[in-house]
């Protein structure tokens, strides 16, 4: 009711309606630092990348899961002084909760692991996409939120499972036009580490935290590392005898340096013998550097790089064992991997591979005269029933610029309907490629359209 006529006005936006409500606070139109919008021609770009994901998923036999974005706080919280567990979204809720944002999924795909106990098969081969949330510094690639496409396979002990894996990715990269001259696959073992703390008598307690300290080696000088490991009980000489092994590049060397009867070693042997017998043997290469910076991996450690060197970590994954004892389950084997949306699309932007995407358009309606709208409406719901997209015009709008919207829209064919065509059962079809034009009778055209469909 309008104030001072008293009048009732109608709601809504338009002319008629109360006018503006009153500003508050003016916003900020960015999104939070850090966070992105999809607006269409981003989220047709996403769209196209996850359709990418979830087709190789299904070419290797994985079932999509998906849990929620929020968490118990717990679920995250582990003590191995990783980066991830201190870049958390987290907070309490109005219940008082300890939640956070996940910053991963994988603690929650070993929640549902857990939770559905003896009642599921093993092995499990699931896989998802979902947003993750880090509060990080941020740099080309890396966001403080972002999709994640990860699969995993539970129940397999052995390097099959990751040879699995590490071939689905290998799959997608040549799906999207990318080749092993472009993109590598760093491999290595955490068993290699794990010999070496036997070897210089650490704790087998601080395995997890010096893991993580060794995986910042390119991050911080060495000196900090060794200071890092220090803390952790490891010893001057230890510390150099292990940093100097992550040099090693070659199964022979690491053979040389750990004997041939050491796990690691044979691991590795088979995991590239296998890569062999898949053929994808040549974008695999060791290097006993790869540890990664969460602590819950147990074995085969691997991440994906551009070969010119300018992106962080496209991919990666490995063994975690025992994450689910950590959650007080039973140990499960487990392996997987990790691969985020935005270092593939800088990727592709860099190699002129990002696919031209439009939206696509079968047909424009366009009823020349108001009078003739329900008309347009029948046509229109027929050509989607036949699973046509249908652009109606909804306004009342002049016939040049029904054209030139069409043309900006690549639409394939406009419909127009006029009185005295209609009035012989007929609309006016524009085929917008050739030109060509064509009165057609309502049943024709939706002939025409599913056939066009099947
Ligand atoms: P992660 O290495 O922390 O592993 O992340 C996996 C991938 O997610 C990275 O290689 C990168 O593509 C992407 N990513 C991570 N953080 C960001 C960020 N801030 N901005 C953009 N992209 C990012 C994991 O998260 C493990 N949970 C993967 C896994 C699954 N391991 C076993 N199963």
């Amino acid at each position: 009711v309008d104030a001072t006529s008293g009048k009732i006005t109608e709601p809504g936006r338009g002319p008629a309606s109360a006018g503006p409500p009153p500003v508050v606070e003016s916003i900020d139109y960015n999104p939070p630092r850090g966070t992105r919008d999809f607006p269409p021609d981003e989220m047709r770009l996403r769209s196209w990348l996850f359709q990418q994901f979830r087709e190789v998923s299904r070419l290797f036999a994985f079932e999509e899961v998906d849990f929620p974005v929020l968490e118990s706080e717990a679920l995250f919280v582990r003590k191995a002084g990783e980066e991830i567990t201190q870049q958390l979204y987290n907070f309490e809720d109005k219940g008082g909760r300890r939640v956070s944002l996940r910053p991963e999924l994988t603690p929650s795909l070993a929640r549902l692991v857990l939770q559905k106990g003896k009642a599921l098969p093993l092995p499990v081969k699931w896989f998802a996409i979902g947003q993750c949330w880090r509060y990080e510094r941020m740099t080309r690639g890396r966001r403080r939120e972002h999709y994640q496409w990860n699969m995993d396979i539970l129940g397999i002990p052995g390097v099959e499972a990751e040879v699995e894996l590490l071939s689905a990715i290998v799959t997608f990269f040549k799906k999207v036009g990318i080749s092993s001259n472009d993109v590598g696959i760093k491999i290595s073992s955490r068993k290699v580490l794990q010999s070496l703390l036997e070897r210089f008598e650490v704790p087998p307690g601080s395995f997890a935290a010096v893991c993580v300290v060794v995986d910042k080696v390119e991050k911080i000088t060495r000196k900090e590392v060794e200071e890092e490991l220090l803390k952790l009980g490891v010893l001057k000489d230890a510390a150099d005898g292990i940093l100097n092994a992550l040099s090693v590049r070659s199964l022979t060397e690491l053979e040389g340096l750990l004997g041939t009867e050491s796990e690691a070693v044979r691991d590795l042997k088979q995991l590239f013998s296998l890569a062999n017998g898949y053929g994808f043997a040549d974008w695999l290469v060791f290097d006993a550097s790869v540890v990664r910076g969460l602590a819950y991996y147990t074995g085969t450690v691997f991440e994906g790089f551009d070969k010119e060197g300018k992106l962080r970590a496209i991919c990666g994954g490995g063994r975690y064992d025992r994450l689910l004892s950590t959650f007080g389950g039973e140990d499960t084997p487990a392996c997987g991997f990790g691969f985020g949306d935005a270092v593939i699309v800088e990727l592709l932007k860099d190699r002129g591979l990002l696919p031209s995407l439009q939206q696509e358009i079968d047909f424009i309606v366009f009823p020349l005269e108001e009078v003739l709208r329900p008309q347009a409406g029948l046509v229109t719901t027929k050509l989607r029933e036949a699973g046509c997209v249908v652009e109606l015009i909804l306004e009342s709008k002049k016939m040049k610029w029904a054209f030139k919207h069409a043309e900006r829209l690549q639409a394939k064919q406009l419909v127009l309907l006029g009185s005295s065509e209609w009035e012989r059962g007929c609309v006016r079809v524009k085929n917008l490629s050739s030109r060509e034009e064509e009165d057609i009778s309502i049943d024709e055209l939706i002939t025409k359209a599913n056939t066009s469909k099947e």
